[in-house]
């Protein structure tokens, strides 16, 4: 999908459709009023009819005929009401109708759908994420009943010479973080028959052909043993598919400076292994790697944006399969920093694969870690489908990813990592144990991550609730995608 940016009003680029804003009981404003002189004053006159009231969610759609395109006008609600909220669920509404026209190009008014607060650039940011997800569609395993594709391609973006520039500025990082969440949602739906450590690996080397700013390294499991990579070899050893290490070092920034480091949490397949998961719903297991995904998602995005930011993207990969040779509940385990693991329960594995990846990263001096991972069943109990948990040791970087997820509406909430929580982990034979019982199981979990994170400055996403949709619309979100790169924007 092509975005771009462009000063005429609505009615002169050369579009398959128009969509302009309206609000509850006005008169057409801006991009309306466009294209209202451009139908000769026909949306007035609708609008005077009572076609539409401009209530959220309402629209209507004024079919186009010989060289003149359709025309859809999206109701805004009251303006009073119009905050960035609501701005969002108007962007959404209009990339829904659009992607369901037959028309291969649009142009929007952009201005109609600012809300009171924001810049123009968030209005666009809002508006290519909208339109680049409702166009998502995920086919390569579909056989003979193929699912009806988008026509939509290009969407101009019109708007006012005043704030061209910054619009222009917006529109290219949108569409680089579109193709970044594009990416992670591929990388989580592709069958876990299909997506496994080696291939992930094979996804870093790939890209690191194609992005000259980017170097890839991968470690296999005799790397991994060589180096007392303790935890993520036990995780990976009831499985056919061995693990893997995986480092993208994006060199967008000044040689030598710190780098941000992303950790993505990469379990292929999570059936628990020997503490064996239930059967229901045990596919949608494939996306315990979609940590991993965001990972990819944002050093792709980062490269076509060419971010000047030095990045490093990690993932530790395996896949959690009950066998003869797995990881038993009460197995003892040397991690790479050295610490031992007394594993409970080995369907906790996503913490234990963390932990080496977490000790191997220190070697990156970097200026923060921030971890990714589809960690806990307790986040979704404690947040629903809203929202990630944060957590982590330094309050600044804590602020600026919530900040983040608020700006982007890819949202998340912070828990508290209390020191006494610590307790839960408390093992008679280990220094820890991989569980901490049923109380705070996020926090808990994020604890265990802390003991290998005292050395730098860290954050942890826990993303169970937000990294895929369950039921009629199962499939990955690319989440937190936008919300890491509006944070590295910000650091840029
Ligand atoms: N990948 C799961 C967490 C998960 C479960 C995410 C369901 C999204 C939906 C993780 O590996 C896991 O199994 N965690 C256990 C930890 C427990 C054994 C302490 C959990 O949450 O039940
Ligand atoms: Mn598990
Ligand atoms: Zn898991």
């Amino acid at each position: 999908m092509q975005f771009s940016v462009t000063t005429s009003t609505l009615d002169k680029p050369r579009a398959g459709i128009r969509a302009a804003g309206i609000a509850h009981k006005r008169k057409p404003a801006a991009g309306a009023a466009a294209l209202d002189v451009a139908r000769d004053g026909e949306i007035t006159a609708l609008l005077k009819a009572g076609e539409m009231d401009g209530d959220a969610g309402s629209r209507l759609l004024l079919p186009g005929s010989g060289s003149k395109g359709s025309a859809l006008l999206i109701g805004l609600g009251a303006k009073k009401d119009f905050d960035a909220g609501a701005a969002r669920k108007a962007a959404q509404a209009l990339a829904a109708a659009l992607v369901e026209r037959p028309a291969t190009s649009a142009a929007i008014a952009v201005a109609d759908f600012q809300p009171r607060g924001k810049d123009i650039a968030w209005v666009v940011h809002t508006l290519v994420a909208a339109i680049s997800d409702a166009a998502y569609r995920f086919t390569p395993f579909k056989g003979k009943e193929k699912t009806t594709p988008v026509q939509l391609d290009k969407i101009q973006l019109c708007v006012e010479r005043k704030d061209a520039e910054a619009a222009k500025k917006a529109c290219t990082e949108a569409a680089a973080i579109a193709t970044g969440v594009n990416r992670a949602k591929d990388l989580g739906n592709t069958p876990p028959n299909v997506c496994y450590p080696e291939s992930l690996a094979e996804t870093a080397r790939e890209m690191a052909k194609q992005y000259n700013q980017l170097k890839a390294t991968v470690l296999d499991e005799k790397d991994l043993e060589k180096l007392g990579a303790g935890a993520i070899l036990a995780v990976g050893k009831g499985s056919e598919r061995p693990p893997r290490l995986i480092a993208m070092e994006y060199a967008g920034g000044k040689k030598g400076a710190a780098p941000v480091v992303l950790v993505g949490k990469g379990i292929t397949f999570d059936t628990g292994g020997i503490s064996l998961k239930p059967g229901a719903e045990m596919d949608e297991m494939k996306y315990d790697m979609c940590g991993a995904a965001s990972v990819f998602g944002v050093i792709e995005a980062c490269c076509e944006l060419g971010l000047p930011v030095n990045v490093v993207g990690v993932v530790t990969s395996a896949e959690n399969m009950p066998d003869g040779r797995a990881t038993r509940p009460g197995d003892i385990v040397t991690t790479l920093s050295g610490q031992t693991v007394e594993i409970l329960n080995t369907d906790a594995e996503g913490r234990l694969v963390l932990a080496d990846a977490l000790t191997w990263v220190e070697r990156y001096k970097p200026k923060v870690v921030i971890d990714i991972a589809t960690l806990t069943g307790a986040c979704i109990i404690a947040l629903g489908h809203q929202g990630a948990a944060i957590l982590g040791n330094k309050e600044p970087l804590i602020k600026r990813l919530l900040a983040a997820g608020e700006e982007t509406g890819d949202r998340g909430w912070q828990l508290p990592l209390w020191p006494e929580y610590q307790e839960q982990l408390k093992s008679n034979f280990a220094d820890m144990a991989n569980i901490g019982g049923r109380p705070a199981g996020t926090i808990t979990a994020a604890c265990f991550l802390s003991r290998y994170t005292e050395d730098y400055t860290w954050a942890h996403v826990d993303i169970a609730g937000v990294a895929w949709k369950s039921g009629k619309e199962k499939g990955a979100t690319g989440r937190p995608v936008p919300m890491l790169m509006r944070y590295l924007l910000d650091q840029a």
